[in-house]
């Protein structure tokens, strides 16, 4: 069920204590059906999707965009340029932007944005079979700049009971109300990255001017062009981007057979901010790298005219 957005403006303060009530007593009920599925071979990338296209009963139209961003390489910056992203757009349409973390086993968006979440996807995903789309997003986390965050289970165990199905639906729930869903993922592509690509508008691939990367990227390319994977945009992000390596950046474009949309340099900045809770976004937009950032934003940051809302029931001002 989609909750009209203006109906959640107009009844702010009914709609928050009324389904506040409910969300808890969700929390605290035993799981509906708590037995994730059969694990598959993590390499089977064709039997996982037959797998999850079985199960699953029909994403529901996006709304706006739904940014995945990926990369085969554990430390490529998924997380750097996915929270920098989330916070950006949000910065511009508070409100309208969600965060989602799939890295469901070692997620750190919770840690990058100084967040101390009360409820993490596993408790979200369980309740959104027992709630309607407004108590579940109740439990979202929210940032100061009124970015709406779902960070990864606190306990890496709890991440194996994350039901793919589940993840699904949220993906779908927040895209069929939100303009913006950036979501980020663990290092590879397991089974919650692929259901979440098969529903996202555009992916951004994360890779950095090296051999063993760019043939990662590569081989990821063609697993989801072998998938037929292929609606998504593709936007390629080069992170630590720096000359004289002994590659060009035409080198990178014939290899990957996509322009390289955005350049992103080493920087200090970037650890620092992760250190301080804060993206470099913020802290330091004007750096070379804080300004690649930044453009990765422009490219997707329209704002919204058709949409009024967001969740204005749960906007915060921005910093
Ligand atoms: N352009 C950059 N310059 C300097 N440091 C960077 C840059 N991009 C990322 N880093 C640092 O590299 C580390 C890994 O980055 P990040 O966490 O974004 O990668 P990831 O792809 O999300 O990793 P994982 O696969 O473990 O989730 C972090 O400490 C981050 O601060
Ligand atoms: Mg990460």
């Amino acid at each position: 069920m989609t909750f009209p957005l203006t109906e959640l403006d107009d009844a702010a303060g009914d709609v928050d204590r009324d389904h506040g009530v409910d969300a808890v007593e969700a929390l605290e009920a035993e799981p509906v059906d708590a037995a994730p599925p059969a694990p598959a071979a993590p390499e089977d990338v064709e039997v996982l999707l037959s797998h999850t296209a079985e199960r699953r009963s029909g994403p529901r139209p996006p709304a706006g965009r739904i940014i995945t961003v990926v990369s085969p390489k554990g430390g490529a910056g998924k997380t750097t340029v996915a929270t920098n992203l989330a916070v950006g757009l949000a910065r511009r349409a508070p409100g309208m932007t969600a965060l989602l973390d799939l890295d469901l086993t070692f997620g750190d968006v919770a840690s990058a944005l100084l967040l101390d979440p009360k409820h993490g996807i596993g408790q979200v995903a369980r309740a959104a079979r027992a709630l309607d789309d407004a108590a579940v997003k109740m439990l979202l986390t929210q940032h100061p700049t009124g970015l709406h965050v779902l960070c990864a289970p606190d306990d890496p165990v709890e991440g194996d009971d994350v039901a793919p199905e589940d993840v699904a639906s949220v993906v779908d729930l927040l895209g069929a109300d939100l303009p913006y869903v950036v979501i980020d993922t663990g290092a590879g592509m397991d089974e919650p990255t692929l259901l979440a690509v098969e529903r996202s508008t555009d992916l951004v691939l994360v890779g950095a001017m090296d051999v063993p990367s760019l043939l990662g990227l590569r081989k990821a390319i063609d697993v989801l062009d072998r998938l037929g994977m292929t609606s998504a945009r593709r936007h390629l992000v080069l992170n630590r981007a720096d000359s004289r390596v002994g590659l060009e950046v035409a080198d990178v474009e014939s290899t990957l057979g996509l322009e390289v949309a955005v350049s992103i340099p080493s920087s200090r900045s970037i650890p620092l901010s992760v250190n301080q809770g804060r993206p470099i976004i913020e802290t330091d937009w004007k750096s070379p790298a804080g300004r690649a950032l930044q453009e990765l934003v422009d490219r997707f940051a329209e704002v919204p005219t058709t949409r009024t809302g967001g969740f204005g029931w749960l906007r915060r001002s921005a910093r």
